[in-house]
């Protein structure tokens, strides 16, 4: 009975009500006005540059690579214009190391190197011209044009653009660390990378993966109207949606077509409301925040994204297994246990390691509605070694995860819910009954149950939205939206290039000085003339 109370007196620490979805969509709406009017605001509002949605009848082949969790992507995709598209793509683990390298540098030369690996397993053919062209290069048959891939990188950070492949680093974000970057223009440290190892590929386009999420989307979602927001719930949260141009009062940099009246913002959500006006604070959050290499800042981001749910929950749980109140993963007697043993947890337990809970655990929990909670137990027991957990223990935490991924579901609308009244389409007549169309990529969205249906949940609830305007709102994944995305808006980008741009300009010298040693090697070579 003990242990019930004080695990409800946790859960109810999560509850986050109607009224304060409300209160809170009303803030999320006056911080996009505030970052849409000036910089340095929580609710940063970054213009991408980008003026139009696709429709589906784009054509090409383009390159993406996608840096911004746990994995960098590298992908090949021919958009084959009738909304479809194939996709090769090769993904690699980021060491932890780089992601708190010293230098840029150590980070992007990794980079560069998967770039080339992708590029010889998959487009062999292309790379072997290119590399028997090399020694050449001073001829006038050189580098071709039509040779060089455009390339969109997915750089899934704060980043001021100031232009479409041109955006300095504000700050690092999910554990990445690395000071010598910020500041830096993070489409120049890649190509430069890219050139010393002379790869036939110009970045032609940085964007955020939640604006190639909204692209994507466009690209393959049924229906005449682009999608109006792209969201990713995954290891970080964030969102990318159409806004009028008016709207944008602060000054824009770089070029940009303004025949549609229209601009991508991407939003920067994950700090909304780091002043914590309206944000719910439990001590558990307090206590995340600190461990964090950046407290104070990404607050929306921490009580919401499968980076942090996982660490949240171990707080919680670490604080029931103190409480002196209840036996919790521990028993006095094997009698009260309905394995009839005692339940321990071992010492070397993860429970006890800073972030040693992955937020996959609560995906278990929540879809295992078995009597006797089998699989939970198994996992608590081969993941988290607690040993032979009771069903009573396995139910309480059960019942804290709900709570944490209730809560970061129904955060999540407020977002979706800001947005969609931001764009005025639920009350235009112009709009009548049409759909409005969300894409949505990331860990959470697409494994742990129920997280669409209780975001629906939330936005039924909200003023001015209600049950008929949610069921105008579709919420649909967008897979592979970074890699798609990217490569549409590198479609964009090279249709902007001007002929004065000098593409191949830092290919050739960066090849030219590396002559002499490909020369010695290559020189047998006839240059393919194409
Ligand atoms: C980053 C965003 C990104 C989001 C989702 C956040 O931590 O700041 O730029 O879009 O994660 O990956």
């Amino acid at each position: 009975m003990a242990l019930q109370a004080e695990t409800q007196a946790i859960v109810t620490q999560f509850d986050f009500s109607d009224e304060n979805v409300n209160k809170a969509v009303r803030e999320f709406l006056r911080q996009m006005d505030e970052g849409l009017e000036k910089d340095g605001t929580s609710l940063s509002q970054i213009p991408t540059y980008v003026t139009a949605v696709p429709n589906g009848t784009e054509q090409g082949l383009y390159m993406a690579v996608d840096l911004g969790g746990t994995n960098f992507r590298v992908c090949s995709i021919k958009l084959n214009g009738d909304g479809t598209f194939n996709l090769t793509a090769n993904k690699v683990p980021i060491p932890k190391e780089l992601m708190v390298a010293k230098t840029a540098s150590e980070l992007f030369a990794f980079l560069a190197l998967q770039i080339r690996n992708f590029l010889e397993e998959h487009h062999g053919d292309q790379f072997e011209q290119h590399v028997r062209r090399r020694p050449t290069m001073t001829a006038p048959e050189g580098y071709k044009d039509e040779h060089v891939f455009r390339m969109g990188f997915t750089f899934s950070f704060p980043v001021q653009q100031s232009g479409i492949n041109k955006g300095t680093l504000i700050r690092w974000t999910k554990g990445f660390d690395i000071p010598d970057a910020v500041g830096k223009d993070v489409c120049a440290l890649l190509q430069e990378e890219i050139d010393k190892l002379h790869l036939p590929v110009k970045v032609a386009a940085l964007v955020n993966d939640t604006v190639g999420t909204l692209m994507a989307r466009s690209y393959s979602s049924p229906g005449k109207q682009g999608a109006v927001l792209g969201a990713i719930f995954g290891t970080g949260t964030n969102g990318a949606y159409v806004e009028k141009l008016s709207k944008l009062k602060k000054p824009l940099s770089g070029d940009y077509d303004n025949s549609t009246g229209e601009m991508v913002i991407n939003t920067e959500w994950g700090s909304f409301d780091n002043q914590l006006n309206v944000l719910p604070t439990t001590p558990w959050d307090i206590a995340l925040d600190k461990q964090t290499p950046n407290p104070g800042l990404q607050m929306y981001e921490k009580r919401i994204s499968g980076m942090f749910l996982g660490e949240i929950l171990r707080l919680a749980t670490l604080d029931l297994i103190k409480n002196p109140k209840v036996s919790f993963f521990k028993d006095e007697n094997s009698a009260s246990n309905d394995w009839r043993t005692t339940t321990y947890i071992d010492k070397s337990s993860s429970l006890y390691q800073e972030w040693g809970l992955d937020t996959s655990i609560m995906s278990v929990a929540a879809i295992d509605e078995s009597p006797t909670l089998s699989a939970l137990r198994q996992l608590l027991e081969s993941t988290l070694q607690v040993h032979m957990p009771a069903y009573e223990d396995a139910l309480a935490f059960k019942k804290i995860a709900a709570a944490i991924g209730r809560r970061a579901a129904r955060l999540s609308a407020v977002a979706i819910a800001a947005i969609v009244l931001q764009t005025g389409k639920l009350s235009d007549p112009a709009h009548d009954n049409e759909p409005i169309d969300i894409g949505v990529d990331g860990s959470l969205v697409e494994h742990y149950p129920y997280f669409t249906d209780m975001i629906y949940e939330a936005l039924r609830a909200v003023d001015g939205i209600g049950e008929q305007g949610a069921k105008r709102i579709r919420i649909g994944i967008a897979s592979d939206g970074s890699g798609v995305g990217a490569a549409l808006i590198a479609l964009v980008a090279a249709g902007m290039e001007k002929s004065t741009d000098n593409l191949l300009g830092d290919l050739r010298s960066g090849a030219a000085n590396a002559s002499d040693t490909a020369a010695s090697s290559d020189s047998e070579e006839k240059p393919t003339a194409n």
